[in-house]
């Protein structure tokens, strides 16, 4: 691609850059150039200005999802690194840090480093999640030290919450040593297993109130004041209780960040048009009620909640298809997410740098230097790695053009807006919507309008 994209807004957190207007060249991967008011030369252009009083099409770094399953190895049927890596191109995601609860989960440094290497062949760049602890069992540490050195970006449990405080403090303060955060999944496994009455595993259970999340928050708070340091990141927080929590904890001073899913903050029960099966709904922490989405958006507009992380969780078709207390639990999102965040997630309009900033830099700091994430940052003349997306365009969610190899989203057939049009990591294009982008010219022409 060696062209001119001309009208588009520049949007680079780290840079404090939001300008509208500008004219981009790309050159073989590479941004050229960015200002305003760019001859073409002999370059062909695109031209993406917009009528008066419409949004214009937004060229920001890629953005990092902090959570991603990927299903490899294990349940290749719902996704894999490659399926999985390609959804997160088209939906403009960069970096992913998959998770670590595959079949067998990532516990040991032999598995995380053969995870890593699995990884290097994806479209996007793909950093491993390691377990917290050994199964996921809760009962004991992994060797931290030796899996950060054979590749870890990040430690989590997710989907269980099965450790002690003690144990969550120990493993705190070992991954503060290594400069990694800890990830946690809060919801309180004793309190699951009372409400719902079972003695098993409980992460299929449909129960799941706001207190097993808020004890849960309040353990890994009390676990993080014991360690003394390191940082804790709670992840896909679904109730306004929490947020307040979450709150206070950060004006004490504590070193705790937190995410939201898209599906948190913008779906609700009662949900409009309840989806078939039913089980489509399900997923863990649930969706609650109107109350909780608005304090996640407020949360998320005012840098409560750091960023926005898909907990893109694909499942096969007969896996979502049982009734509702036994199907398993989550939805995919990171096609969807960027869509769902404009139209339902109280995150458009004027809201938008705010949302790329949590798309972005966000994650980039819950993940920190040491996890191996790229600085997300637009760098002239280097190979991009950058989105650009059209926040007006709408679309209407339909299996056939998912690329993930799951469909598990109750918003099937649903009309939303924001759409990625073009993805580049490392200087090579990953994604393009060519009927949106067209390029190269069907004509033949020197300049097409998009
Ligand atoms: O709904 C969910 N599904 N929540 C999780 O935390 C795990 C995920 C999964 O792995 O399917």
């Amino acid at each position: 691609m060696n062209c001119i994209l001309r009208g588009v807004r520049v949007i680079d957190p780290l840079a404090r850059r939001d300008a509208e207007g500008q004219d981009v060249w790309l050159s073989e991967g590479r941004i050229i150039a960015i200002y305003k008011h760019m001859g073409e030369g002999n370059l062909p252009v695109i031209d993406l200005t917009p009528p008066a009083g419409r949004t214009p099409v937004i060229l920001c770094p890629g953005f990092i999802d902090l959570h991603t399953h990927l299903r490899e190895p294990g349940d290749e049927g719902a996704e894999t690194l490659h399926s999985g890596s390609q959804a997160a191109a088209a939906g403009g995601f960069t970096q992913v840090l998959a998770m670590a609860n595959t079949v067998p989960p990532i516990d040991t440094p032999e598995r995380v480093k053969e995870a890593t290497f699995r990884a290097v062949a994806a479209s996007v760049q793909v950093l491993t999640g390691c377990a917290l602890t050994k199964s996921l069992q809760g009962e004991e540490l992994v060797e931290m030290e030796a899996c950060a050195a054979a590749g870890a970006a990040a430690f989590s449990d997710d989907g269980r919450n099965a450790f002690s405080p003690r144990l969550l403090s120990e493993a705190i303060g070992c991954a503060a040593t290594i400069g990694r955060p800890v990830l946690i999944h809060p919801e309180d496994e004793e309190t699951l297993a009372q409400v719902n009455n079972v003695q098993g595993p409980v992460q299929r259970c449909p129960l799941r109130p706001v207190e097993a999340e808020t004890r849960a928050v309040d353990f890994a708070l009390r676990a993080l004041a014991h360690a003394g340091k390191g940082h804790v990141h709670l992840q896909h927080v679904s109730a306004a209780a929490s947020v307040e929590m979450l709150r206070r904890a950060k004006e004490g001073g504590a070193n705790v960040t937190a995410e939201a899913t898209p599906h948190h903050l913008g779906m609700w029960l009662p949900f409009a048009n309840e989806p078939h099966p039913p089980g489509l709904l399900k997923v863990n922490p649930p969706l609650r009620t109107d109350r909780d989405r608005e304090a996640l958006v407020q949360a998320l507009r005012d840098g409560v909640i750091d960023a926005v992380a898909t907990d893109h969780a694909p499942h096969r078709v007969e896996e979502k298809a049982l009734p509702f207390d036994r199907a398993a639990p989550g939805m995919i999102g990171l096609e969807l997410a960027l869509a769902i965040c404009i139209t339902l997630g109280g995150m458009g309009g004027d809201w938008i740098p705010t949302l790329v900033d949590r798309l972005t830099i966000g994650p980039f700091r819950v993940l920190g230097p040491s996890s191996g994430v790229r600085e997300p940052r637009l760098r002239i003349g280097e190979a991009a790695t950058c989105v650009l997306f059209d926040p007006a365009a709408e679309w209407t969610v339909e299996p056939a053009h998912l690329r993930s190899a799951s469909q598990n989203t109750p918003l099937l057939g649903a009309r939303l807006q924001g759409r990625v049009l073009m993805t580049l990591v490392d200087g090579a294009l990953v994604h393009h919507d060519r009927q949106r982008l067209p390029w190269p010219a069907p004509t033949g022409a020197e300049t097409v309008r998009a």
